[in-house]
C-alpha cells in the first residue's frame, strides 16, 4: 500500500500571536474558580484539585487509572460534533487541571444535599440500599448524574454503563435496581418504590440554566494560549494550523499531545513530566467528521464516546456504512463510559503506536476493515497510512489527523470479537476481527483476519488470508485447511500475568471458527452447531428478595436504609483522607524493596531524594525506638511478630523498607522512587506456592499443625478417586485502601487509622514507640471497606505514619497507592489440598484422607487451620475423614484473614470432592450430596426446600436436554449446602448515654463501621430497647478510650456483639429510670430523662460481650445455594444466569442490610472463584498489581436473576435478639458457581470425547480455564 502525500496550505502554517495567560478559570458548581499557574503544576489533576485546593472530598480517589471510578464527576458541555448541551460523565483523576479551562464541572457536593435537598439519584441509591462502606457512592452518583440528566434513560442503559465503577460492597444489585427506578422503561414495581419524588429539591442548577456555562465556555475560547512562561508549558491551541505552528516552534522539547489524558491509565509513563504539553481537545479539524466522496472522514481525536453515536446514526442511515454497527458494538467494549467520554481514536493508536503490544480494540477494528490514517508532519505534509504501516513510522513532530472509513456493500461481512476476563472494562485476552468479502456466492474475494494480543508484532493472519482468497468460506475442507495453517501462524508469546500461549492461540482459532458459524445460512450448519456462532447476550438483570419482618419489634426488625447512606451518596460522609490537611501536614510513603526474597539489605541510599524541595525525612527500622513489630503478641490471632520495616533479609518482593515523608503527597510519591536499595541478591529460589514447595521438596517451609483421625471406616469401597484442590490468593478490593493519618497531641498521638482493630493499632504503635498506651487515642468514623484486609494489616501502615508523626511531631497521612497496597500487603490464605476418596456404588463416602496445606505467606501468624478443618467437616458425615493440616511458608506477603477466612476453603474443598464424585459416578450431584450429608443438621431440609423454590430439579432437565442439543453453548447447574459455625470472641464494648437536654441518646461501641451497617442495627436495637424513636438514637466515631480493649471486628460477629453490649447498657439505664419513670406515672422521654438528672441518675452506661457473658453461645448458619450457568465453549466465556440462595438469619434485626451482606458476599465469592487472578513473576514481584491486571467483579458478572430468600418464623433460640450473623457466610455459598461451571464443561468435555469429564478446581475459573478445559479440538469445528 502506497502512502500519498499532500502540503497544507501556506497560510495555514503563518504564525498565531499565542496570548499568554497566568490563569485559568472554571465553575465547579456554580462558583467559578481561578487557577494561577503559579500555585500549580501541570500535571495536577482535576481530583487533586477538588480534593486538595477545594476541599471538595465529595470525590474519592483509589486507583488513579480510570478503573475503579470513584473519582468520577460530571462535566457539562457542548457536545464537539452535534453542539447539543450534554452532561458527561469523567474520571476526575484523568483529567489534567490545565485541561479545565472554561468547563463546567458538578461533584457530588453540588448535586444536592441536605440543606438544598438530596438529588432523585442520590435518594434512590440510598434508599435502595444501594450504599454500605459507601466509598464508591459518589462516584456511582455522578456516572448515574450524567444518564439522568441527558435524558431518555432504559434499564439496558444502566445496565451498560457502570462497567467502571467498582463497588466490593453490595454485589451492585441494589445500585442496579435503585439507578433502573429512574428509567423511562421500569418495571412498574420498581417505580412504585421511587421515594417522595414530589418534594425533591433539584439542585441549584436550574438557577443557572446555561448562563455560566456559556461564559465559562467563552473564556476557553481566547486564541490559542499559553501557560507557564519559563518552566514546562502548557498550550491549547484551537486549530490544526496553531498546532503546527506550536510543534514548529519547540521542536526541541519534550512534548505530549493532550487529548483526552487516559492513556496514563494503561501506561503510567504517559504521565511523566514534559516540557510542553498541547491541549488538543478543541481543534474542529480533529474532533469532527465528514463525508468525502464515499469515505467516511473522522477526526482523529474524536472521542470513543462520540465515534460509538455517529457509527450507531450513519449505519441506520447509509446500507454502505452497516458494518459500523458492529465496530460501535465492539468500542462499546472499550474501557467504561467516563474514559471513553475523553478517550480518542488517536489516542488509542498512539498506544498501541508505542506499545505494540497493546490490545487495542481501535487498531483492530480500523486495519479489518481497511481505514486509513492521515498523518501530518510540522512542516504541513500530509501522509496516508494504513495502520499496521502507521504503527511502524516515526510519529516524533507528527499529528495523527484523520481516520478515513470506506463504504462496503452488503457483499462484506465484519464480524469481530473481544474475549474479555470480565464482562466489561478489561483489555482483550484475544480480540479478531475478519472481513469477508463475499462473490455473490459463498466463495470469497478476499478475507481480512486480524488478531490482537498474539504477539507484539503480529497484526494480520496473512498466509489464512492468501488461502481464503478465492476459497468457498462454508466448506469443511476450507476450514480445516484454515486452522491447520492458522496453528503455524499464530505464535503467541508468553507474556504474564495474560493467559498462556496456548489458550491465546487456540481461542483465535475458535473465534475463526465462531465468525463462520455466525455468517454461515443456517441450513449448512448441524443443527447442533447452529447455537455456536452469537455472543452472549446478557439480559437486564433483576432478583427478588424473600424476608420477613416483624412490625410488633419495630424498629426492631424493621426494613430500612443505612443510617448513613444519605451522606453517603451525598458525599458528606468522611474518610480518613478525606480529613482536611493541618497547619505543617506531612505526608508519608511507604518505600519498598524491590528485591527478591532473601536479598541481604546492604544500604539504603535516600541522598536524592532527600535533595529534593519539600521532601522532610527517611525512617526505617533503624529509627525505631521500640519493637519494629506491627502485630503484638498476646493479642487474639497473633503467632508472630511482623516487621514493620525490613530488618535486613527481604522476606518478599516489594516489603518495607522505610517511609519517606515530604510536605506534598505527588512529590512524595515521585521521590521514593529516587531511593536506591543496596542489596546482595540471594541464590536461593523464592518459594511462592505450596505446590512449588511440595515439588521441590522443601520440608523446612512446611509445618504440621495436626491431624484429625476417622472414627471408623466403611468397607463398601467401589470406587477410589484421587486428587487435588487448589486455591489462591484474593485481594481484598477495599475501595479505600490502607490508609492512617495521625496527629500529634502534646503528649501522644491521635491515631485514624482505615483499621477494623482499634486495639491492636493501639499496643502496636505504643510498643513501637516504647511509650505507654494511654499516650495514643485511637478514634475510627468508618472504613470504606475492609474484608479482613485491616484487621492486622493496618498496623503496618498505622506504625509507619505514627513513627514519622512522632519523630517529627507533625501530623502524618499515610495512604498506599493501589499498587503499593496490592504488592505490600498479603491476601487470602490459599489453600491446597490432596484427597484420596473411597465410595461405593451409591457414592457414599466409605473413607477420605486427605492433607490440606494453608499457605500463611512469609510469617505463620493468623492462624485458619481450625476453621479449615471444621468447615471440611461441617456438612457432610465427616466419621470416616483422616484431616491432616499443614502451614507452608512462601516468599510472598504474609496472607491474612478474608471474609470467611479458612471457613470458604474448608468448605469448597470438600465440594469440589462431592462434585468430583459425582461427576465421576455419574450419580447426579445433589442426590450425591444428600446422601452423604450429616444428619444432625437441617440441611437435607434446606436443600429439598430449594429444589422445590428454585425449581432446581425441572431446570436440571432442561439443562440436560440443552446440552444435548447444542455443541457449541452449554448450561450447567451446581448446588450446594453450608453449615457455618459462628466463631464467637471479645470482648466487644459498646457505651450509651442519654443527654438531658432533649433525651436524645448517643452511642459509641468497639466496632468499626466497615459497610457492614453496624451502626443501623445498633440504632434500631437502642431505639428498641429504650422504647424511643430511631431518631433520637445517633452512633458517634468507635474510639479506644470509650470502647478500650475491644477486639478487632470481623468473623461476622461483632454486629450482634455490639448490639449485645448496647442492651447490656440499655438494661442498666432502664434499671435506673425505672424508679422515677415508676414515680412520674406516664411521663414523656424527655421529662422522664430530664428528672432523672435532676435527680442525679448516671445517664451512661456501658455493656461488653464476650464468651464469658451469659447467653454468649455459639451457633450453626444455615444456607444453600443453587447457581446455573450458560457457557460459550468456542469462547470459554459464560453468564451465571440465575442464582437461588437461601441464608438463615434467624430473626433478621435488619433485614434489608442483612440481603445487602448476603448479596455482597456471593458476588465478592464469585470474583474469587472466576475472575481474580493473582499472579506473580518468577522472582516474587506480584504482575496483577492495579485494575488493569486484576479483576473484581463489575455490574455485569452479577447473576441475571439473583434471589434470595431469608426463612421465615425461624428465630434463633441463642443469638443476639434471635438473629443470626450475615457479614461472612454467604462468601461460601458462591463456591455453586465454579461447580455450575464445572457441570457445562463436563457436557463439553463428553462431546470432545473424553470419559475424563472431571477436571480440579485449580484457582479461579477464569475464561481461560474454562476455555481449555472444554478440550477444544479445531478437527471438531466443522458446519
Ligand atoms: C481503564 C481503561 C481501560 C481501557 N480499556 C481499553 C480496551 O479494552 N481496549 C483498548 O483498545 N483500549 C483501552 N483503553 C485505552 C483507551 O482507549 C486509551 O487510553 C485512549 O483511547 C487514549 O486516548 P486519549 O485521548 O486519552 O489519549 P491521551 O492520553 O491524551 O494521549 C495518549 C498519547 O497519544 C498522543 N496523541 C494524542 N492525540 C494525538 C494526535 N492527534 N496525534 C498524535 N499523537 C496524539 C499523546 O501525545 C500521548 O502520547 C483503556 C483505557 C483505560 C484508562
Ligand atoms: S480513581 Fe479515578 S478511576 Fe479510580
Ligand atoms: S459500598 Fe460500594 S465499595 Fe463499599
Amino acid at each position: 500500500m502506497g502512502t500519498t502525500q499532500s502540503s497544507l496550505n501556506e497560510e495555514n502554517l503563518q504564525s498565531t500571536k499565542i496570548k499568554n495567560l497566568n490563569e485559568i478559570r472554571f465553575h465547579v458548581q456554580d462558583q467559578e474558580h481561578v487557577v494561577k499557574t503559579e500555585d500549580i503544576d501541570p500535571n495536577t489533576s482535576l481530583n487533586f484539585y477538588l480534593r486538595n485546593h477545594l476541599h471538595l472530598t465529595g470525590t474519592k480517589v483509589m486507583c488513579r487509572e480510570g478503573g475503579c471510578g470513584s473519582c468520577v464527576v460530571v462535566l457539562q458541555n457542548k457536545d464537539p460534533v452535534t453542539q447539543k448541551k450534554i452532561f458527561l460523565a469523567v474520571n476526575s483523576c484523568l483529567v489534567p487541571i490545565l485541561s479545565c479551562n472554561g468547563w463546567k464541572i458538578y461533584t457530588v457536593e453540588g448535586i444536592g444535599d441536605p440543606l438544598v435537598g438530596y438529588h432523585p439519584v442520590q435518594k434512590v441509591l440510598a434508599n435502595f440500599n444501594g450504599t454500605q462502606c459507601g466509598f464508591c457512592s459518589p462516584g456511582m452518583v455522578m456516572n448515574m448524574y450524567a444518564l439522568y440528566e441527558s435524558g431518555k434513560l432504559t434499564m439496558q442503559d444502566v445496565e451498560n454503563s457502570f462497567g467502571g465503577n467498582i463497588c466490593r460492597c453490595t454485589g451492585y444489585r441494589p445500585i442496579l435496581t435503585a439507578f433502573k427506578s429512574l428509567c423511562k422503561d421500569a418495571n412498574p414495581e420498581l417505580l412504585g418504590q421511587y421515594p417522595d419524588i414530589e418534594d425533591l429539591v433539584v439542585c441549584q442548577r436550574e438557577k443557572c440554566e446555561w448562563e455560566c456555562v456559556e461564559q465559562s465556555d467563552k473564556s476557553d475560547k481566547v486564541p490559542t494560549y499559553t501557560l507557564f512562561e519559563d518552566t514546562s508549558k502548557w498550550i491549547k491551541v484551537h486549530t490544526l494550523k496553531d498546532l503546527l505552528k506550536t510543534m514548529q516552534s519547540y521542536t526541541k522539547l519534550t512534548y505530549r499531545l493532550v487529548a483526552g489524558n487516559t492513556a496514563q491509565g494503561v501506561y503510567q509513563a504517559y504521565a511523566n513530566p514534559v516540557d510542553l504539553y498541547i491541549d488538543v481537545t478543541s481543534i474542529p479539524e480533529l474532533t469532527l467528521y465528514e463525508f468525502k466522496g464515499d469515505s467516511l472522514v473522522l477526526g482523529a481525536n474524536i472521542t470513543l464516546s462520540n465515534t460509538i453515536e455517529v457509527f450507531q446514526n450513519i449505519a441506520k442511515t447509509y446500507p454502505n456504512f452497516s458494518y459500523l454497527n458492529q465496530m460501535a458494538d465492539h468500542i462499546d467494549l472499550i474501557a467504561n463510559v467516563p474514559v471513553r467520554n475523553r478517550a480518542t481514536l488517536a489516542g488509542n493508536l498512539m498506544i498501541k503506536h508505542d506499545h505494540n503490544e497493546f490490545p487495542s480494540d481501535v487498531f483492530l477494528l480500523l486495519e479489518t476493515v481497511g481505514a486509513l490514517l492521515t498523518v501530518v508532519s510540522v512542516d504541513g505534509t500530509q501522509t496516508i497510512q494504513r495502520p499496521s504501516d502507521f504503527i511502524k513510522n516515526e510519529m516524533k513532530l507528527k499529528i495523527l489527523l484523520k481516520v478515513i472509513l470506506p463504504e462496503y456493500s452488503n457483499l462484506v461481512k465484519l464480524v469481530s470479537y473481544k474475549i474479555m476476563p470480565r464482562a466489561q472494562n478489561v483489555h482483550a485476552i484475544v480480540n479478531a476481527g475478519f472481513l469477508f468479502q463475499f462473490h455473490p456466492s459463498y466463495v470469497l474475494d478476499k478475507a481480512t483476519i486480524v488478531y490482537g494480543n498474539i504477539n507484539p508484532a503480529f497484526i494480520h493472519a496473512s498466509s489464512t488470508e492468501t488461502i481464503l482468497q478465492g476459497a468457498n468460506l462454508f466448506d469443511n475442507h476450507t476450514l480445516q485447511t484454515v486452522y491447520a495453517n492458522l496453528s503455524h501462524e499464530l505464535e503467541a508469546d508468553v507474556r504474564p500475568p495474560d493467559p498462556s500461549p496456548l489458550c491465546r492461540q487456540q481461542l483465535a482459532i475458535s473465534l475463526f471458527y465462531k465468525a463462520v458459524l455466525f455468517l454461515a445460512p443456517d441450513h449448512l450448519l448441524s443443527p447442533r452447531h447452529l447455537s455456536g456462532g452469537p455472543v452472549l447476550q446478557r439480559p437486564i438483570s433483576k432478583g427478588t428478595q424473600d424476608y420477613e419482618s416483624n412490625k410488633s419489634l419495630y424498629p426492631l426488625t424493621k426494613p430500612i436504609p443505612k443510617l448513613e447512606a444519605l451522606a453517603q451518596t451525598s458525599g458528606q460522609a468522611e474518610y480518613i483522607e478525606d480529613m482536611p490537611d493541618l497547619h505543617n501536614q506531612l505526608h508519608g510513603a511507604l518505600v519498598l524493596a524491590h528485591a527478591p526474597p532473601n536479598s541481604k539489605i546492604i544500604r539504603i541510599d535516600t541522598k536524592k531524594a532527600l535533595e529534593m524541595e519539600g521532601i522532610v525525612a527517611f525512617f526505617s527500622k533503624a529509627d525505631i525506638p521500640g519493637d519494629n513489630n506491627f502485630t503484638p503478641l498476646g493479642l487474639s490471632y497473633i503467632n508472630a511478630k511482623e516487621e514493620i520495616f525490613c530488618s535486613g533479609r527481604v522476606m518478599y518482593y516489594e516489603q518495607p523498607i522505610g517511609i519517606l515523608v515530604g510536605y506534598r503527597e505527588d512529590v512524595v510519591q515521585y521521590a521514593i522512587n529516587l531511593i536506591e536499595l543496596i542489596y546482595d541478591e540471594s541464590n536461593v529460589e523464592p518459594m511462592l506456592s505450596t505446590r512449588q514447595i511440595l515439588k521441590s521438596g522443601r520440608t523446612d517451609r512446611v509445618i504440621h499443625v495436626r491431624t484429625v483421625q476417622p472414627k471408623r471406616k466403611g468397607n463398601d469401597v467401589q470406587h477410589v478417586l484421587k486428587g487435588t484442590f487448589d486455591i489462591y490468593q484474593q485481594y481484598h478490593f477495599h475501595m479505600e485502601l490502607q490508609c492512617c493519618n495521625v496527629i500529634p497531641t502534646e503528649d501522644g498521638l491521635n491515631v485514624y487509622p482505615s483499621s477494623q482493630w482499634m486495639d491492636l493499632t493501639q499496643v502496636a504503635i505504643a510498643n513501637m514507640l516504647k511509650i505507654p498506651n494511654n499516650k495514643i487515642n485511637v478514634t475510627i468514623r468508618r472504613c470504606g471497606g475492609a474484608f479482613g484486609a485491616k484487621i492486622t494489616r493496618n498496623g503496618l501502615v498505622a506504625c509507619a505514619a505514627a513513627l514519622a508523626s512522632w519523630k517529627l511531631r507533625k501530623p502524618v497521612k499515610l495512604s498506599l497507592p493501589l499498587k503499593t497496597n496490592m504488592a505490600a500487603i498479603g491476601k487470602r490464605f490459599p489453600l491446597s489440598t490432596d484427597y484420596e476418596v473411597g465410595v461405593n456404588n451409591s457414592g457414599i463416602i466409605q473413607y477420605l484422607n486427605c492433607r490440606h496445606y494453608t499457605d500463611v505467606g512469609a510469617q505463620r501468624n493468623e492462624d485458619i487451620s481450625n476453621e479449615v478443618v471444621n468447615f471440611f467437616s461441617a456438612s457432610y458425615v465427616p466419621d470416616t475423614f483422616t484431616i491432616d493440616v499443614n502451614k507452608t511458608i512462601t516468599d510472598t506477603p504474609t496472607n491474612t484473614f478474608a471474609r470467611a477466612p479458612g471457613t470458604l476453603e474448608g468448605l469448597a474443598a470438600i465440594e469440589s470432592i462431592i462434585e468430583h464424585i459425582a461427576i465421576s459416578l455419574n450419580v447426579d450431584p445433589i442426590e450425591l450430596r444428600l446422601r452423604n450429608l450429616r444428619t444432625d443438621t437441617p440441611l437435607a431440609k434446606y436443600v429439598n426446600e430449594l429444589r422445590t423454590w428454585a425449581n432446581v430439579d425441572t431446570r436440571k432437565q432442561e439443562i440436560t436436554d440443552f446440552n444435548k442439543e447444542n455443541r457449541w453453548k452449554k448450561k450447567g447447574i451446581a448446588a450446594v449446602p453450608m453449615a457455618y459455625e459462628l466463631a464467637i470472641g471479645g470482648p466487644y464494648a459498646a457505651m450509651v448515654s442519654i443527654f438531658h437536654g432533649d433525651g436524645s441518646v448517643q452511642i459509641s461501641h468497639g466496632g468499626v463501621e466497615i459497610g457492614q451497617g453496624i451502626n443501623t442495627k445498633v440504632t434500631q436495637v437502642c431505639a428498641y430497647k429504650l422504647g424511643i424513636p430511631m431518631e433520637k438514637v445517633s452512633v458517634v466515631p468507635s474510639s479506644s478510650f470509650v470502647a478500650a480493649n475491644s477486639t478487632q471486628t470481623g468473623s461476622s460477629i461483632t454486629s450482634e456483639a455490639v448490639c449485645y453490649g448496647t442492651i447490656q447498657a440499655c438494661d442498666q439505664l432502664l434499671a435506673r429510670i425505672k424508679p422515677v419513670r415508676d414515680r412520674l406515672g406516664n411521663p414523656t422521654w424527655e421529662q422522664l430523662i430530664q428528672k432523672c438528672f435532676e435527680e442525679f441518675i448516671d445517664l451512661t452506661a456501658r455493656g461488653q460481650y464476650s464468651p464469658n457473658e451469659p447467653n454468649v453461645q455459639t451457633y450453626q448458619v444455615y444456607g444453600v445455594c443453587a447457581a446455573e450457568v450458560l457457557l460459550d465453549v468456542l469462547t470459554g466465556q459464560y453468564l451465571v444466569t440465575r442464582v437461588d440462595l437461601i441464608e438463615d438469619t434467624g430473626e433478621s434485626m435488619s433485614p434489608e442490610i442483612d440481603i445487602g451482606q448476603v448479596e455482597g458476599a456471593f458476588v465478592m465469592g464469585m470474583g474469587y472463584y472466576t475472575t481474580e487472578q493473582i499472579v506473580y513473576n518468577y522472582e516474587g514481584k506480584l504482575l496483577t498489581n492495579n485494575t488493569w491486571t486484576y479483576h473484581p467483579p463489575g455490574a455485569r458478572d452479577i447473576p441475571i436473576n439473583f434471589n434470595v430468600k431469608f426463612p421465615k418464623n425461624n428465630p434463633n433460640p441463642v443469638g443476639v435478639l434471635k438473629s443470626k450473623a450475615t457479614g461472612e457466610p454467604a462468601v461460601c455459598l458462591a463456591v455453586a458457581v465454579p461447580l455450575a461451571i464445572r457441570h457445562a464443561v463436563a457436557s463439553a468435555r463428553a462431546d470432545a470425547g473424553t470419559s475424563d469429564l472431571w477436571y480440579p478446581i485449580d484457582g479461579p475459573t477464569t475464561v481461560e480455564n474454562v476455555f481449555l478445559n472444554c478440550l477444544n479440538d479445531h478437527t471438531h469445528y466443522t458446519l
